[in-house]
């Protein structure tokens, strides 16, 4: 995102030489001739930073900090100097200003000093996010027609800042899709911010979203920045929105209106510049219908409404996944996991009702469990395994053919009893350990 600084400076010559240097750099300079201008500016716009002098007529620069940090308290302030006032220049430093410097500066030297300042900035909102989402940056894997159509939405999504509505069910991704949506977007270099909404108790939501002030209630004994505040200018990511109580659903649909928040307890309103998605495996056209959930929020929140298909609806994918969790799980441990045929295709006809999840918890358990990097049926879990009847089909009197099915499924159900071990597989079906091992070949078990 284009970095924006605010100058502030009533001596003009002074004004336009920072302004061209800065704007030089390729920064988004605006100006203001006194604090005056400058705090309307700070009003209407959103700065990643904004240079001040101090002495200026009207609001001076150390009563314009003051009002910065509370209009927009993440936007930092640097003040300009003359030598011989470095006293109240330390004295901003503790109110809050992030560095000062003394005129006559050297140009370069204030270069320096605000892209050290962007610097840690940028590092600041990566620390963020990364807190917040921790692992929920990896590739969407899968080509199906449905992942192409679903891929194609979210690089539509990543053009513009609307609101996004993610709808699925349970494990299909949708984390993993909002995620993909900032990641992609131009945001993504600023904060990606995640809440849990049915996570959080319906008492604290508020403040954990928009803060509070100090004071602002019992227990509240230091100020607390919000959710939103933290996401300003890359994105925030409501999950479960459907769980969000009523009475902040007024609120939210006000923050998406005004973009501007409000602390519990606050004095003044803060402008804030987030991206809002939300995600939900409620049906909220349900909900709105029950009255749970306002319907002026829902036509809101759904500018863009995702939805996310289920695994069953692209079994196409499922061996693109299967192979990408056992590359990761096995590099992990050092190993090259691969399925016996068997074994991939039970995965492949299991209807999965987890979603990917259960699919991702299934193959790391397996890497963890099974003996050898070559993954048999019985390393399965039960359910997978659909061991079905080896029926004789129907007019079919060959007793050879027979034969074969049921020794076959006599002889997966000791394996699978015995989970996979031969010897003891062989003892409980009253055969050799050679025999066993070479009906397994026959029947390919
Ligand atoms: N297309 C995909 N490619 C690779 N991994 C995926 C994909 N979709 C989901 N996953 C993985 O599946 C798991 C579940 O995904 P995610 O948490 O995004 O689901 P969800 O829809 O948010 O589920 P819930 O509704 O339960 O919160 C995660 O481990 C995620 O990394
Ligand atoms: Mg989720």
């Amino acid at each position: 995102m284009i970095t924006r600084i605010l100058v502030a400076e009533d001596e003009e010559i002074m004004r336009i030489t920072v302004l061209d240097h800065l704007r030089n750099q390729g920064w988004q300079v605006d100006e203001a001739t006194n604090g005056t201008e400058a705090l309307a500016l700070v009003k209407k716009n959103r700065y990643d930073l904004v240079i001040s002098d101090i002495r200026m007529p009207g609001i001076d620069g150390e009563q314009l900090l003051a009002e910065v940090k509370l209009l927009a308290p993440r936007t930092e302030v640097i003040l300009m100097t003359a030598h011989g006032n470095t006293d109240a220049a330390v004295h901003c430093l503790r109110k809050g200003a992030a560095d000062y410097i003394l005129k006559p500066f050297d140009l370069d030297d204030l270069t320096f000093r605000v892209q050290r300042l962007l610097n840690i900035l940028a590092i600041k909102a990566r620390c963020v996010s990364l807190e917040s989402c921790c692992g929920q940056r990896h590739p969407l894997i899968g080509s199906s027609a449905p992942m192409q159509r679903l891929l194609s939405l979210i690089s539509q999504v990543t053009q513009t800042d609307s609101t996004v509505l993610i709808h699925g069910e349970s494990g299909t991704g949708k984390e993993l899709v909002a995620a993909a949506i900032h990641y992609e977007s131009r945001r993504e270099d600023k904060p990606y911010i995640r809440v849990n909404c049915a996570a959080i108790p319906a008492g604290l939501m508020e403040s954990e979203l928009f803060g509070h002030e100090k004071g602002a209630f019992t227990g509240a004994d230091q100020l607390s920045i919000g959710k939103f505040e933290l996401a300003d200018q890359g994105t925030i990511l409501l999950d479960e929105v459907g769980d969000m109580p009523l009475a902040l659903q007024v609120k939210l649909l006000r923050v998406l209106q005004e973009q501007e928040i409000e602390r519990v307890g606050g004095k003044a309103p803060i402008k804030i510049d987030v991206r809002v998605l939300c995600a939900t495996t409620k049906n909220l056209a349900e909900e709105v219908r029950k009255g749970t959930f306002r319907e002026d929020l829902y036509y809101r929140l759904q500018v863009i409404p995702i939805v996310v298909p289920t695994l069953r609806e692209r079994k196409d994918d499922i061996v693109e996944l299967t192979n990408f969790f056992l590359e990761k799980f096995g590099e992990e441990r050092g190993l090259t996991f691969t399925l016996t045929r068997d074994a991939s295709q039970a995965i492949k006809n299991y209807p999965f009702p987890g979603n990917i999840r259960e699919l991702r918890n299934i193959l790391e358990r397996m890497t963890v469990l099974a003996p050898a990097p070559e993954v048999q049926i019985w390393d399965l879990p039960i359910e997978i395994r659909g061991i079905k009847e080896e029926t004789v089909e129907k007019g079919d009197v060959n007793l050879a053919a027979a034969v074969a099915a049921a020794e076959r499924k006599c002889i997966r159900e000791a394996l699978v009893k015995t989970s996979g071990n031969k010897t003891e597989a062989a003892e409980m079906l009253g055969i050799s350990r050679k025999n066993l091992w070479e009906k397994m070949k026959q029947y390919q078990t």
